[in-house]
């Protein structure tokens, strides 16, 4: 049985204070505690603040990105190392974002992802499509090509202790939403593609789903059999919106 997760990106969002609040909102909706496993990523700079703020919970530490290079003359870069020293055990690679606005691509997540295992980091590989692509009947050629350049460059295994997040980019911060059935059709294709090299590891993969989940909607996502919780942005910010994201992601049967 795979254990839910509904992780908080927060993107460029944030302040010593704003982190404070919020964490202590969360810590406090935990002591009536959810399945899921609850990680949120702030932006670099407070890692260290919000280690400490969720030291003693439930809540687990990620990052937003890593550097694909171990040390050195990297100005402005982050290393998986670092980010482990202080005590994230999770990295988003790939997020659209980093692909559409930063021109990263897939050689290159594929070299993040690696990074991340190289410092016992757990990667959060994003995959998804543009609209276009979607509208052009592409999807799974494109999820395909962003998955096997991970699987090719690490094998299949290195996937057994890392996530994936399915995001349409369409839907992050549109307010659109993949339908629960366009979603699982594409967290099904995805399980599939990893089962075609590895039965066991695809059946274990946590793949949550990211795009516009709301408090709302996020039951109807989770309950599809190949959704395991969700990447979460927006929603994130607001710990009781958060809270009740994360109480919807319960154990498939
Ligand atoms: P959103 O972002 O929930 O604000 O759409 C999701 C993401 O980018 O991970």
């Amino acid at each position: 049985m795979r254990q839910p997760m509904v992780a908080g990106n927060w993107k460029m969002n944030g302040s010593r204070k704003a982190n404070e609040g919020l964490l202590a909102e969360v810590r406090e909706a935990l002591s009536s505690p959810v399945e899921a496993e609850v990680v949120v990523c702030p932006p670099y700079v407070y890692l260290p603040q919000v280690a400490g703020l969720v030291d003693g919970s439930a809540v687990r530490l990620g990052a937003q990105d890593v550097s694909d290079q171990d040390s050195g003359a990297y100005t402005g870069e982050v290393s998986g190392e670092m980010l482990k020293d202080v005590g994230c055990r999770y990295v988003i690679v790939g997020h659209s974002e980093r692909r559409g606005l930063y021109a990263e691509d897939d050689a290159f997540t594929a070299r993040k992802f690696a990074a991340a295992r190289r410092h016992g980091l757990k990667p959060i590989l994003c995959v998804g499509e543009l609209l276009e692509e979607r509208e052009s009947g592409v999807t799974e050629q494109v999820v395909a090509r962003q998955l096997d350049a991970v699987m090719d460059l690490e094998g299949v295994e290195s996937l057994k202790d890392a996530v994936v997040a399915y995001e349409p980019v369409w839907a992050i911060g549109t307010g659109k939403t993949a339908t629960p059935g366009q979603a699982q059709a594409v967290h099904a294709f995805i399980r599939a593609r990893v089962a075609e090299r590895d039965a066991g590891v695809a059946e274990g993969l946590r793949i949550l789903y990211g795009g516009s989940v709301k408090a709302d909607n996020a039951q109807e996502l989770f309950s599809q059999p190949d959704i395991d919780g969700g990447l979460i942005g927006g929603a994130s910010l607001k710990a009781a919106d958060f809270m009740a994201i994360c109480r919807a992601a319960v154990p498939a049967d």
